[in-house]
């Protein structure tokens, strides 16, 4: 299915990401024992290099030759379908993450950052530097380019896929965070409100958000 886009959006350019540091950070198990949600998050931004790190460590391309002949990603999906999106949401606008070109290619501008939030509860991060925002296109898993297994076109299955595959998504992210001195916080968010802001077709489903920065001082 064709992809339903803004056509870019004013004062918005597309954000050439940097090659990922995959020296840098604390060991698996150091990052393990320091995992946590933190929920007071500073302002401070993040540089080019970390957000670039934060994107790819996430669900960027991790192999050119993955499973089922096509590339693999540093998080794993069902049958490598690859169907969960990362939106990007910064002070300046909200982006889609290209894992493919590792860029950023804007979709809507002004602040979207106060609805990365479930309605109603106490919002911490409305000035955080990076919410992201999960989304499921179902699109990729009925169309999967991995193995066409007969699961992808139940609608339970489906579901189930998709909320795995977040999960596996929001855990690198957590451990990232862990092991970089950042902090995040994978909570619930406006969902219709942002599927409407993000232009989303009927089959893309805002799930959760997650949010990454530093830590505040009190
Ligand atoms: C599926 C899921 C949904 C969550 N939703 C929210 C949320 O809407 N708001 C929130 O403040 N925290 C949310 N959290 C964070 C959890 O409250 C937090 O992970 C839990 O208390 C354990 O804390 P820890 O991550 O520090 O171990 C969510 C976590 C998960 C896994």
């Amino acid at each position: 299915m064709a992809e339903k886009r803004i056509s870019s959006p004013k004062g918005l350019s597309p954000i050439k990401l940097m090659k990922p540091e995959t020296d840098k950070g604390k060991s698996v198990l150091k990052s393990l024992q320091l995992r946590k949600t933190v929920r007071e998050i500073s302002d401070k931004k993040l540089s080019l290099q970390v957000l670039s790190n934060l994107l790819w460590a996430a669900c960027g391309v991790n192999r050119k030759k993955g499973p089922f002949g096509i590339h693999g990603r540093t998080a794993a999906t069902a049958s490598n379908s690859q169907e969960i999106d990362l939106y990007v949401a910064l002070q300046e606008g909200t982006y889609y993450y290209d894992p493919f070109k590792h860029c950023l290619i804007p979709v809507v501008a002004g602040d979207l950052r106060a609805m990365v939030i479930g309605k109603g509860q106490v919002n911490f991060g409305n000035k955080a530097p990076v919410r992201l925002i999960y989304v499921a296109d179902i699109d990729k898993l009925i169309h999967s380019q991995g193995y066409q297994e007969p699961g992808l076109l139940n609608t339970e299955i489906q579901k189930s896929y998709f909320y795995v595959d977040t999960g596996l998504i929001a855990s690198n992210v957590y451990l990232f965070a862990a092991s970089t001195g950042l902090v995040a916080w994978f909570h619930n968010c406006d969902k219709s409100g942002l599927e409407e802001k993000l232009n989303l077709r009927v089959d893309q489903h805002v799930l959760f958000g997650q949010t990454v920065g530093y830590k505040r001082k009190k």
